[in-house]
């Protein structure tokens, strides 16, 4: 059986108090009694130390955003693979369009920050997903094949995650109709070696779009994204109802 991951990714927001605040909220709204559902947080560099001792022994992991390839070295801003496994982080956000769009990562950075994840230990979230473009011009399945086909050699698919993040969702309020987030989700299956790989769908999820979301047969998890900074919403997204 698959997996289920409903992760948060916090982007650039919330201090150190701040994450406190939410983690406060969030704990008592949660249900504990889904066993299966495993919760993420991918929050900044600065919040992950903190979070690491505070949920300690819980059942809330914890996600980094990003992770250099080498083990150390003259990478003025960057973190590694150590760094992060010392402190206690679970999982790690990879090629989110974020960082493709804005820090020019490419595909090949993106292949060698999943395998030094691996490396350490570490499950890395491969995110992928198109444009408004190239939606439009009917490129989404030879993109999306083309990602996988570039992100994943030599990486082990028994410890992975995959999140298909439509590009003109994110951030945007225009959630890709569950139905389609579906059939793209069992595009990225058919082309994966391991038919188990947990793949979420990310692009504003909200409280009231997750249940129909997760009713879909190849959805396995959500990454979320401005609803996750809020404990309310993102206990709700969490609880959703199969
Ligand atoms: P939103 O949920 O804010 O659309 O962001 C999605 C996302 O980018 C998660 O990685």
């Amino acid at each position: 059986m698959r997996k289920i991951i409903i992760a948060g990714n916090w982007k650039m927001y919330k201090t150190q108090a701040q994450s406190l605040e939410f983690l406060q909220v969030f704990k008592s709204k949660i249900d504990e009694a889904e066993g299966n559902r495993e919760i993420v947080l991918c929050v900044p560099f600065t919040t992950l130390g903190l979070l690491s001792k505070t949920l300690h022994g819980g059942i809330i992991r914890l996600g980094a955003q990003n992770i250099h390839w080498e083990d150390e070295g003259a990478y003025t801003g960057e973190i590694s693979g150590p760094m992060l496994k010392e402190i206690g982080v679970n999982y790690v956000i990879v090629g989110h369009s974020e960082r493709r769009q804005y820090f020019g990562e490419s595909d090949q950075t993106v292949n060698m920050r999943l395998r030094a994840a691996q490396k350490f230990g570490l499950v890395p979230i491969l995110c992928v997903g198109e444009s408004k473009q190239q939606r439009d011009a009917g490129q989404t399945e030879e993109l999306i094949i083309n990602q996988l086909k570039l992100a994943l050699p030599g990486v082990d698919q028994s410890r992975l995650v995959i999140a298909y993040e439509p590009i003109w969702a994110i951030g945007t309020g225009e959630t890709c109709a569950a139905s389609e987030a579906n059939r793209v989700i069992k595009l990225i299956r058919s082309g994966l070696s391991n038919p188990e790989v947990p793949i979420q769908y990310g692009g504003s999820v909200k409280p009231d779009n997750i249940d129909e979301i997760m009713q879909q047969s190849e959805i396995d998890g959500a990454l979320v994204g401005g609803a996750s900074l809020d404990p309310v919403s993102f206990a709700r997204i969490v609880n959703y109802l199969a």
